[in-house]
């Protein structure tokens, strides 16, 4: 099976490079596309994948396809990659707010479509990756592209309407996540703890509770109840939090990202 990024920036490089790991793909079957000279050569050099700049050459020779450009760039690809696009390509798109109708206008009725919306958590093979299939989509098609970004994280299929909803919890998560890290540091930091090891309790401690967490299913509530003994340390923190609206504001950034998902898919 011969599969082509058409652009081969990081995420791309996130999902052929796990693939190639994983051995879902051999690098030999792996044509990554991009305008950018010294993408190419990294691509070729790192991972030993052909490299090419011309998207409907690429069309030509590889049936699966990987759509990895900035959504701006996306329409004007597959209007290059149109003419060679068939009933036996694949094309799998991670453009963000790129959706099935609007793939399908671009890229012409005839290729089986799949949405993926991963997150830059890929980029140490802990990514999330949802997808959705138009109804031209087989099986194997969905089984594949669960194996693809399966090798660097969590994937799960979910209906195209919730994927603004897929976009902000996921999607940009990884933002909010580093967000609350920063205040983390910011707050050791005031205590005095030095900048260095504020960052790796600040992380560890983020990475050990959500793998904890994922990993044994554990109510969070449940959790945070078990983990503060009555008058202890975590009591008094607990105690701020329940009195500020962080709660609220996590629910209303996550509002504001969907929103602007919604948006974004009208532009
Ligand atoms: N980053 C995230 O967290 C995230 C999350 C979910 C989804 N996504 C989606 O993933 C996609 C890729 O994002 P990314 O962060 O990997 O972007 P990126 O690093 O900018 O990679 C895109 C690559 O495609 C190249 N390119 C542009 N036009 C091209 C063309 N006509 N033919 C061939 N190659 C072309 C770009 O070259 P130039 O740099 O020279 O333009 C660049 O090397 C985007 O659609 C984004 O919406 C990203």
């Amino acid at each position: 099976m011969k599969i082509g990024f058409i652009g081969a920036g990081k995420m791309a490089e996130a999902v052929l490079s796990a693939a190639i790991e994983a051995g879902v793909c051999a690098p030999w079957d792996i044509t990554a596309c991009d305008i950018d000279a010294a993408r190419r050569k990294f691509a070729e050099k790192e991972y030993g994948v052909i490299v090419t700049d011309d998207a409907a050459q690429t069309a030509r020779t590889c049936k699966v396809l990987l759509l990895a450009v900035k959504p701006q760039d996306a329409d004007a690809l597959l209007r290059e990659a149109r003419p060679a696009l068939t009933e036996r390509h694949l094309l799998i798109s991670i453009a963000a707010g790129k959706t099935l109708a609007a793939l399908k206008k671009a890229a012409g009725g005839k290729p089986r479509l799949v949405r993926v919306m991963p997150n830059l958590a890929l980029l140490a093979q802990e990514g999330m990756s949802v997808y959705c299939a138009a109804k031209n989509a087989k099986a194997a098609d969905k089984h594949l592209v669960a194996r693809l970004f399966g090798s660097a994280g969590a994937v799960l299929e979910l209906p195209e309407r919730h994927f603004d909803a897929v976009t902000a919890l996921s999607g940009s998560g990884p933002a909010f996540v580093a967000y609350f890290m920063r205040a983390l540091i910011e707050g050791a930091r005031a205590l005095k703890l030095p900048a260095d090891a504020a960052a790796l309790l600040a992380g560890q401690t983020l990475i050990g509770t959500g793998i904890y967490l994922q990993n044994t299913g554990r109510d969070t509530a449940e959790f945070i109840k078990a983990v503060a003994s009555p008058k202890g340390t975590t009591a008094a923190g607990l105690a701020v939090l329940d009195r500020s609206d962080l709660r609220e504001v996590v629910g209303r950034t996550l509002a504001a990202a969907a929103a602007r998902s919604a948006e974004l898919k009208r532009a």
